[in-house]
């Protein structure tokens, strides 16, 4: 924890719903118009109905934009742009795992910028993030990555963050079990860089040891068994309260690296994030360095937290990221990308566009070590 500045501060303007069922809050909602934001299996698994129908019970008619891709792009935001601007709605509802919700963020942010531009008065939506996937806890940040010309951009502004968050875990108990797997992880890469960011604080740190701990009790058995509610509860819940903790501190170069490699190579985020984060840890926490870094008394903690032996700072970073390698195998994550049969000339070929994207990502900034371009091309070179 640094030195107290004037910009020392803990915000979390998401108020935040929980428990089965709580969808059903939709019918106490105020407005008149209403814009959902999803995707053609939200649609098909019911859930957009549901949604339609709560509003209607709460006298709120629906414009329905389903156009949602993962990874959403620009073109998919001036297609939901120019759809919203057109329904004059007052609540816009973002209905599905990060995707979605980033979508109807980059909507509303573009939203908004045009206004500016036009001299208009925007009269802002209240905005309703119900995530459908645990998650990038997206429902709950300030962040939106935004895909442009094969490259993902993170666009970070207060303006996007969503009013209300609903975490109804039964709208996520259709995720297919890869995406359980690579959407848990994501959980825990944003509560290890949350931790040890160099903007972390007491705050973040409560958000992101309870996130770190959920995830390590519960996520395996949601994987194994996707019909244990409880697992599915905890793992959803992590995943907000790890979102709480990285909006307030930021990430890291995990996902720096992660943005780039994705983008280029169409890679999930969760995965791309598993596949980096031993190597990034280890990078961090410079174990065969002077093993002075911070990083590695914080890994070292949080292995106190799961219980592991930490005996010394190199035991407790050890047996944490062994720990992480272990839960990663139980998912059926592979251990190395040219695993994803991801050609290695290809990859070398991409090394250095890679690298530099990954310095410029907004996540670098706040990682605890400062890389240089060529460290960064290193941590790429060992993960493949
Ligand atoms: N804004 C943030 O704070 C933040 C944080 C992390 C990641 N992200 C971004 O979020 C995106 C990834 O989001 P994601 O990991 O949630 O995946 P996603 O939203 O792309 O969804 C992955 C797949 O799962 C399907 N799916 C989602 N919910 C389902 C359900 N309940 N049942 C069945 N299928 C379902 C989707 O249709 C899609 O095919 C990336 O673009 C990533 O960069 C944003
Ligand atoms: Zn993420």
């Amino acid at each position: 924890m640094g030195v107290p500045t004037i910009e020392d501060q803990f915000i979390l303007k998401t108020k935040v719903y929980f428990n089965r069922d709580s969808l059903k809050f939709l019918k106490q909602v105020k407005g008149s118009r209403a814009f959902i934001v999803s995707d053609s299996i939200m649609e098909s698994l019911g859930y957009l109905q549901q949604v339609v129908d709560y509003l209607h019970d709460a006298g709120i008619s629906s414009h329905i934009f389903t156009g949602v891709r993962p990874d959403p792009d620009v073109s998919l935001i001036a297609d939901g742009l120019k759809l919203y601007r057109e329904s004059g709605a007052d609540v816009l509802v973002a209905i599905g795992g990060g995707s979605a919700i980033d979508s109807a963020k980059g909507i509303l942010y573009f939203a908004w910028q045009f206004a500016a531009v036009e001299g208009a008065e925007i009269n802002k939506p209240l905005f309703i993030a119900i995530p459908s996937t645990s998650g990038t806890g997206s429902e709950v940040t300030d962040f939106s990555v935004i895909t442009s010309n094969g490259e993902k951009i993170v666009v970070i502004d207060e303006f996007i963050a969503p009013d209300i968050a609903i975490l109804d875990s039964t709208c996520i108990q259709h995720v297919p079990q890869h995406v359980v797997a690579d959407t848990g992880i994501d959980v825990l890469v944003h509560a290890i860089e949350a931790y040890v960011s160099t903007k972390a604080t007491h705050f973040s740190d409560a958000l992101a040891e309870k996130a770190i701990k959920l995830i390590f009790e519960n996520l395996e058995t949601l994987y194994k068994d996707p019909k244990n509610d409880f697992a599915r509860d905890c793992v959803l819940n992590a995943s907000c309260l790890a979102g709480m903790a990285f909006t307030n501190t930021g990430l890291g170069i995990n996902h720096s690296l992660a943005h780039a490699f994705g983008g280029t190579f169409h890679i999930s985020h969760g995965r791309s994030n598993a596949l980096l984060l031993n190597q990034v840890m280890e990078y961090n926490a410079d174990l065969n360095g002077p093993l002075g870094e911070y990083a590695a008394s914080r890994y070292a903690k949080l292995a106190v937290i799961l219980q592991l032996p930490a005996r010394t700072k190199r035991e407790g970073a050890v047996n944490f990221m062994q720990a992480i390698k272990r839960l990663k195998k139980s998912l059926g994550i592979e251990d190395k990308i040219r695993y994803l049969g991801i050609d290695q000339t290809e990859f070398a070929n991409a090394l250095e566009h890679l690298a530099e994207t990954a310095l410029l990502d907004r996540c670098t900034p706040t990682n605890p070590r400062q890389p240089a371009k060529e460290d960064l091309k290193v941590i790429f070179e060992k993960c493949y």
